[in-house]
Parts: C-alpha cells; structure tokens; sequence
C-alpha cells in the first residue's frame, strides 16, 4: 500500500522554549517510515503544513499514518484528519471530531465526569478572571487547557491561595494564547495508560506509573525535558487489584466516550486515599522511541517499536476494511 506520513515538525525558531514540544524530530518520524516500510509498505512524507497540503490530494495515498499535532487553533489536531475525511482518504487514529474534543482538557472532562469517573474539580479561566470558584480545594494546579506536553507547566503552576493563583495567572496568559484550567492537585501517584485497538479488541496495554523525586512530584516541562535524569518508571505499576481494574475500566469507558480510535494514551493520578482522578487524554500519543510514554509501555508489554507502528496501521486499516483481521498478527 502506499500509506502517507503526516507530522509536524520540530523547528526551535521560538523565543517560548516549549512552542515545539508537542511536535516530532526528523529521527522520530524516520524511525516511523522505517517501520512502516518494513511491513512492506511505500511510504510518501508529508510536514503537515499549508505548502504540502495539494501534494497530500494528489498523492494518491491508499492510507494516512497520522501523527500530526497541527500548526495552530484549538482545532488544529483535527485539521488534518478533516481534510483527509472530506478527501475520503482513510487514516490511522481518531477522527476529527474526537481529537477537537480531546484537545479541549474541560470539555473533555466534563463528558467523562457525565460518564461517572472522578476527575478533579476545576474552572476554566482566563486573564480576566480575579475570582476563584468557592469550592476549589487548594492546593491548584494551573495549566493551559488546550495544550499537551507539559506545554506552559512550570515549576510554580502549583499555586496554594487564590492571590498566588491570580498573579501566575496574569503573568502566564501573557506568554500563551487561550484559556487555561485551574483544577484540584491531586497529591499521589501518577500513572498513564496506553490503549490499542478498537471495539471488542480493544487492549489496555500495562499501567505504567511515573516516578518522581519528592521535590519534583509532577510533569512540569523542566521535569520533562530532563526525565532522563530526574525520572523512573515502573510499568505494569504495583497496584493494587481494585485499583488496577478502576483505572482500566475508566480507561476503556472513556476511549469509548470521546469516541476514539486505533490507539489512545490517558493520563490519571491516584489520590493518597486510592480513588484514581483522570487527568486527560491524548489520542495522538507521542511515539518517540525511547523516550515517549507508550513506547516504553510497549517495550515493558514485549512490543517492539516496529510492531507498536505497524499494530496502529493494521488496527486502522482493518477499521477501514483495507485488511482482514485473520490475516494479520494484530494481538
Ligand atoms: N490535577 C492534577 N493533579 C496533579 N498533577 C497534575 C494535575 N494536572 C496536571 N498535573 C501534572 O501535570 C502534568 C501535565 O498535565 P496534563 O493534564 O497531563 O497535560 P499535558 O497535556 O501537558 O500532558 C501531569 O502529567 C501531572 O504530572
Ligand atoms: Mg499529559
């Protein structure tokens, strides 16, 4: 088949440090086609940016393996895949609709809180606000509320009274566009899950838990930058059974709620009581090898990198009835 590649890519021609973070190296993307290649497959490459868009029509791609985090807007997720539904070109995971809703943290909270799962208590604000809502319980966290990556999360975005939260608040809507939520810390663990599949063959892959130093006990983007030297991880996580099933039920209810596809990564911390708290979902979970959580969630499951890459493209294809699920080692 000829599968097209879509990305964006890091440049480092910002003056914010963490504009980029969300986009993917050249190598990430190389180790992408290689994959794909090895599975028998042409690959075309496209930089998901306006230049390349006719090229991606004419192309003639068969499929689109799509990692592309977009430009620019709240939608800018969903641009691609918008194009390529309206072109009628299938492509690997969730749809427009699904990653515009995942992007947004509040409204995708909102529907999963609808679903009955515990999410912390929050308030979508912006540089106009100067009051908090009277049931928030400090301490607060205060993160943009369409972003990913630990984009915009500094050491200080834990804030403990509303006089902290209103000055950080000021300071950080100068430096990134769009609202942001201030929701409920949850001191506690913290631990992500990868999803693979769809339907009746959708697998939640091993928990993986997320090791902080005391000092350091959340995904600020310093904490990230350096997670080779100040993190550890354990994967499948040492929980316990009732917990170990809360989070997977959670996490498969809200694959399903949001409408996602092929392949999902969610984010929860469990408070010190036990009651695990969802955090968000990523749709378009990075894929750098080594580094990227489901990457290393696929190496601790006996998943090669290659067979991570080739599992979504299969799983997309055979959604698309492009493949026959007997004929592939889909697992
Ligand atoms: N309510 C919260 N309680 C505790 N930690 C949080 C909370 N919200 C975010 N964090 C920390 O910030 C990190 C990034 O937040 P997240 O909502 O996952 O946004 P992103 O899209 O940037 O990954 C989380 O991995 C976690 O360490
Ligand atoms: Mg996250």
């Amino acid at each position: 088949m000829i599968v097209g590649l879509t990305y964006n890519l890091k440049k480092r021609n910002s003056e914010v440090e963490d504009w980029d973070a969300e986009f993917d190296s050249p190598q990430t993307v190389m180790s992408i086609r290689s994959a794909i290649e090895q599975a028998g497959h042409e690959t075309v490459l496209f930089e998901a940016i306006p230049e390349r868009i006719h090229d991606l029509v004419d192309a003639g791609c068969e499929i689109v393996f799509n990692f592309a985090e977009g430009l620019q807007g709240r939608g800018r997720e969903a641009q691609i895949p918008a194009i390529l539904s309206f072109l009628g070109i299938p492509f690997t995971g969730s749809d427009e609709v699904a990653l515009g809703i995942a992007l947004d943290k509040t409204v995708t909270k909102q529907l999963v809180a609808a679903g009955g799962i515990a999410t912390p208590r929050f308030q979508l604000v912006n540089k106009t606000t100067r009051k908090l809502k009277r049931d928030l319980r400090f301490p607060l966290i205060i993160k943009p509320n369409a972003e990913g990556s630990s984009k915009g999360i500094r050491d200080n975005s834990v804030v403990h009274c509303e006089e902290q939260a209103i000055s950080l608040l000021r300071n950080i809507t100068s430096v990134y566009p769009g609202n942001f939520i201030i929701e409920e810390f949850v001191e506690g663990r913290e631990v992500t899950v990868g999803l693979l599949g769809n339907g009746e063959s959708l697998r939640v892959l091993p928990i993986l838990e997320t090791l902080f130093p005391k000092e350091d006990n959340f995904y600020s983007f310093r904490v990230k930058k350096n997670s080779d030297v100040l993190l550890n991880y354990s994967c499948p996580a040492e929980l316990d059974r009732s917990t170990h099933q809360k989070i997977e039920r959670s996490a498969r209810m809200i694959f399903g709620i949001l409408g996602l596809k092929d392949v999902a990564r969610m984010d929860f911390r469990i408070a010190n009581n036990g009651t695990p708290f969802f955090l968000e979902a990523n749709p378009i979970p990075g894929l750098a090898p080594g580094f990227s959580d489901l990457p290393r969630i696929c190496e601790a499951a006996g998943i090669a990198y290659e067979e991570l890459i080739v599992t979504i493209l299969n799983t997309a294809m055979i959604r698309h009835e492009l493949l026959v699920p007997s004929t592939v080692g889909v697992r």
